[in-house]
């Protein structure tokens, strides 16, 4: 009986986190309906700029109703990420959900450019111009996105957790929880594009580097 109770309450925890955080949007950085963003987006509609029902572009998931991104990126040139860790294969230009999120956050891409055929509300083209959010089309000084993060990368750095065993915090591995379906980290891997309640986008908190900490050894 006990027992029982406990794995009731504990699932009700469990499925209640995902639930609550995705109704945090609104209000958010996020929230382009609200007063001074409506340049970016005058439907009055919350998810419209990123997804809509149907209509969306069949290359990008999930139901992407933005325009993705064409530019070409300058991506990560570590200390030690080409050798010996990922042998002499180089990181690739982004892609999955984070050229999602660099279809805005690259600077140069219109946010207001969306909706059928992902032409957008006719008008001037907004983008992120000198925000603190433009990330900019030079990513070499941003953390390596894009890339597997696997067993064997884990074992030859020795610094880095399996990410098929070592718990992410949030309920399942690192690869469950943190990677996307590609066994890749993303901008998801660290971001939680609706829900701002934790540290900017967070996916969780990085107080004491606990977020750096799931997957660096250090
Ligand atoms: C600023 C862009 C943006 C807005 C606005 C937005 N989303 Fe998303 N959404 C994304 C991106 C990017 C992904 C893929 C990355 C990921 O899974 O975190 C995603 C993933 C999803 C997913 C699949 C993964 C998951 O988290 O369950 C669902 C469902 C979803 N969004 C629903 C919504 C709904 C409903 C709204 C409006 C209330 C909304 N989104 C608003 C960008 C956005
Ligand atoms: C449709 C355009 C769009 C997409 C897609 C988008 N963002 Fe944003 N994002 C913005 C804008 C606009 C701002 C806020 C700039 C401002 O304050 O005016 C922002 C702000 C942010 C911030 C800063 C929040 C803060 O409180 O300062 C983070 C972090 C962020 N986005 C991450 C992401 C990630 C990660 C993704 C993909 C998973 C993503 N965004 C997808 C447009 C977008
Ligand atoms: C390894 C984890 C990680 C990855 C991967 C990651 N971020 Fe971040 N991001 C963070 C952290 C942590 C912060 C807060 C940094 C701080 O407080 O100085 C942040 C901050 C930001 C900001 C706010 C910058 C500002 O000064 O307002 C934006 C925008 C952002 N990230 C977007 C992205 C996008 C887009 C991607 C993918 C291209 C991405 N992030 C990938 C961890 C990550
Ligand atoms: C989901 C797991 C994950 C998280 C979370 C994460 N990292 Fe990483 N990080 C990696 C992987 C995997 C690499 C690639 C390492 C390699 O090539 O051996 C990497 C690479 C790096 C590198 C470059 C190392 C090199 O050899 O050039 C630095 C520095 C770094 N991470 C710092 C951070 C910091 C700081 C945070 C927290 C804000 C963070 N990471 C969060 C997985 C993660």
């Amino acid at each position: 009986m006990k027992l029982k109770k406990l794995v009731l309450i504990s699932s009700i925890i469990l499925g209640l986190t995902p639930l609550c955080r995705g109704q945090q949007i609104r209000g958010s950085h996020h929230d382009f309906t609200t007063s001074g963003k409506a340049t970016y987006n005058s439907t009055g509609e919350l998810c419209i700029v990123c997804h809509a029902p149907h209509g969306t572009d069949p290359t990008a998931v999930p139901l992407w109703n933005h325009n993705t991104t064409n530019k070409s990126f300058n991506t990560y040139i570590g200390y030690k990420f080409s050798l010996p860790n990922m042998g002499a294969s180089t990181i690739s230009q982004p892609d999955g959900a984070s050229k999602l999120c660099l279809s805005c956050h690259d600077g140069v891409s219109a946010i207001n450019q969306f909706g059928g055929k992902f032409q957008g509300p006719s008008g001037t083209a907004q983008t992120l111009g000198n925000h603190a959010s433009n990330l900019g089309t030079n990513l070499t000084g941003t953390h390596p996105i894009s890339f597997v993060y696997n067993t064997t990368l884990a074992t030859n750095d020795g610094a880095l957790k399996d990410p098929s065993t070592a718990a992410s915090g949030l309920g399942g591995t690192i690869q469950q929880d943190l990677l996307d379906i590609n066994g890749k980290v993303q901008c998801p891997t660290c971001h939680e594009v609706h829900d701002p309640t934790i540290f900017l986008f967070g996916r969780m908190s990085n107080a004491g580097s606990a977020l750096c900490l799931t997957c660096h050894n250090k």
